[in-house]
């Protein structure tokens, strides 16, 4: 495998371990709030964040990489309120794709269409993450200033469930 390909690969692990990080503070702060919730829906993005990460270490060891675990960074967002936390999560989706495209760049530039497929799911992947975070922040602000509007939001996030990627390894 390309070096620099290889190094963007295992540095992703690390990411999605530090988006499950930051999905679980964020989770942490809304229980505390009581929006148990909120904070059940960023518990499961922590879960979902985890998968990613060992669908990347998986890629790696089925090419015959070892891969080399990184230290996770401590959670250093700073937000006050529901909505910052909201508009925290669009955001770094955001910057996620970033990496997902620049890992991208680097698979097409050294003719590695194994990567660029294996990297085709994440890439729709973040498509939907990026729009979920922004329905939220939508919904939101559309009910969340009222304390009944705000307690029906909580409850349907309070009913998501973790299902694991779709995509096998
Ligand atoms: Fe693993 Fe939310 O991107």
């Amino acid at each position: 495998m390309d070096g620099k390909v290889q190094e963007l690969l295992n540095t992703q692990i690390n990411k999605e371990f530090y988006s499950a990080y930051l999905y679980l503070d964020f989770s942490v702060y809304f229980y505390d709030q009581g929006l148990n919730g909120f904070g059940n829906w960023f518990k499961i993005q922590a879960q979902e964040e985890q998968a990613h990460a060992m669908l990347f270490l998986q890629y790696l060891q089925n090419n015959g990489v070892k891969p080399e675990l990184l230290a996770v960074d401590k959670p250093d967002k700073t937000f006050d309120g529901t909505i910052d936390v909201l508009k925290e999560t669009l955001s770094h989706e955001q910057y996620v794709t970033s990496l997902i495209n620049n890992i991208y760049d680097a698979a097409h530039n050294a003719k590695d269409y194994r990567t660029m497929q294996f990297l085709d799911w994440f890439i729709k992947e973040q498509g939907e993450e990026e729009m979920n975070a922004g329905d939220l922040i939508k919904r939101y602000e559309l009910f969340g200033n009222d304390a009944k509007g705000l307690y029906m939001l909580d409850s349907e996030l309070g009913a998501r469930t973790y299902s694991a990627p779709s995509l096998q390894l």
